[in-house]
């Protein structure tokens, strides 16, 4: 049975908006305070969007016998390592610098960082479960393909848990993040 996780389904509070309704997304690029590191922070999202879509249709393919099992435990222990190992770090430093760096320039934008904070250690209780089941998959490829291809139908739901997720965070944290830094000319 697939397991269940709990992962936020709502976008953040209205109020938590009130400096994205001042700097929309389409405004971003021409901004003059849009500069490098947020422009590479983007960057990193742009990454996770895409290694989750990549892990998904791996999976997908295995499943669908487009890829030896040999093939698909190689590219799964690849791009699933650099995923997990990448997101961790990434949400560390959000933790420990970069929201509460916020915070400090804008104490009206703290609920909100709250809720993605608490999105990291949900995003963690499924990335565990995403290394567990990658790594059986890897194990049994070598010992047992029809259990490995059994045990990719998990690994598919939880690949697809992970890419819903991360369009959720990732874009809600973007428009929380974004119009502080514009605002106060964080960054620079
Ligand atoms: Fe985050
Ligand atoms: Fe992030």
């Amino acid at each position: 049975m697939n397991q269940e996780f709990n992962l936020r389904q709502q976008g953040l509070p209205a109020e938590m908006q009130m400096l994205l309704n001042t700097y929309p997304r389409s405004t971003w690029e021409a901004h003059p305070g849009f500069r490098e590191k947020t422009k590479n922070w983007l960057g990193a999202h742009n990454m996770f969007r895409q290694l989750g879509g990549i892990i998904r249709s791996e999976t997908e393919r295995f499943l669908d016998k487009s890829r030896s099992v040999d093939d698909f435990s190689a590219r799964i222990a690849h791009y699933g390592d650099m995923m997990v190992r990448n997101l961790h770090g990434h949400h560390s430093w959000e933790d420990y610098a970069y929201f509460p760096e916020l915070a400090a320039a804008d104490p009206r934008f703290e609920a909100g960082l709250e809720i993605l904070e608490k999105d990291h250690h949900e995003l963690d209780v499924v990335l565990e479960s995403f290394a567990r089941s990658a790594n059986r998959v890897i194990q049994l490829s070598e010992l047992d393909e029809k259990q490995a291809y059994e045990e990719s139908g998990s690994l598919h739901h939880i690949a697809k848990t992970i890419e819903a997720f991360l369009e959720r965070h990732l874009g809600d944290e973007e428009e929380l993040a974004v119009p502080i830094i514009l605002h106060h000319r964080l960054r620079g």
